[in-house]
């Protein structure tokens, strides 16, 4: 059980990639609270519990620092501490010509995308410290790193989640708390499904490997990354994506 033990939060974990971690977090020993603002969250926290594991949900919106807080507290209230913070919870946004870009649907992804990634950093940061340290992992994504057409908020939020991690990383460095992200390329989620069919094709084309991921591919490299398997890992972004940003 690679996470026998450890208190861990995860957000956006009722649905898709969120919801593939929560799983196998559960299954290698960690206990869970689920924050997401969906109720999906709290039918798999039941679900999980129902099998045997700890799993708690708590209501939660990333952009909101009363929420964040309520989150993290959460965790600390029912298990004693927070040993991992996986900061997963996104949004896609409405693609455009960056002419035509739309400032309200910008703001509402950096908003979701940036934002709450900081703000979810800093309650776990806070409260890591006062255990002795802890593992935070990021979701970023292969836009962090590569250009695409028309692709404008959310390539610039996941490019700086790659550098906000970095910085986490190295400003507790010496205090037991590793950051580190993780870029998916395309992964086959409900995410994924909001899209249109000429953009899903279009991302086959371009996967090397000639398919998309599965969310619990993606789960296993984050379950990884907040293990003590990891435990000489800081400040890095591990790209779990079929080959995408080799070419
Ligand atoms: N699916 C992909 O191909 C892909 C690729 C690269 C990166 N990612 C990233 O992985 C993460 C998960 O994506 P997914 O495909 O599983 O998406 P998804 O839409 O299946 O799930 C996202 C979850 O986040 C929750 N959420 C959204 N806004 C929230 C908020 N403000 N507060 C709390 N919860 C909120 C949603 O309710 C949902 O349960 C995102 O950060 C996404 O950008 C996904």
């Amino acid at each position: 059980m690679l996470l026998k033990g450890k208190v861990a939060v995860v957000t956006g974990a009722g649905s898709g990639i969120g919801e593939a971690i929560a799983r196998l977090f559960a299954s290698e020993g960690a206990k869970i609270v689920l924050g997401d603002l969906a109720q999906s969250a709290g039918v798999l926290a039941e679900e999980l519990a129902a099998a045997g594991s700890t799993a708690v949900f708590q209501r939660a919106d990333v952009v909101d620092e009363v929420s964040v807080a309520a989150l993290m507290e959460a965790a600390v209230r029912r298990f004693g501490r927070l040993d991992i913070l996986v900061a997963n919870a996104g949004i896609p946004e409405r693609k455009s010509p960056i002419h035509e870009l739309d400032l309200a649907e910008w703001r509402r992804v950096i908003d979701v995308d940036l934002t709450g990634v900081a703000i979810c950093n800093k309650f776990a940061a806070g409260a890591m410290l006062k255990t002795g340290g802890g593992a935070i992992v990021n979701m970023a994504s292969i836009l962090a790193h590569v250009g695409q057409e028309n692709s404008n908020a959310y390539s610039a939020a996941k490019a700086a989640v790659v550098n906000l991690t970095r910085s986490v990383a190295l400003t507790y460095a010496r205090q037991g708390i590793r950051a580190n992200c993780v870029s998916p390329g395309y992964v086959d989620t409900p995410l994924l499904a909001k899209l249109p069919e000429a953009t899903r094709q279009m991302m086959l084309v371009r996967q090397p490997i000639g398919r998309l991921a599965r969310p619990e591919e993606i789960a296993e490299v984050v379950a990884f990354l907040a293990s003590d398997r990891a435990s000489i890992i800081t400040g890095a972004c591990i790209n779990a994506d079929g080959g995408y940003t080799a070419i």
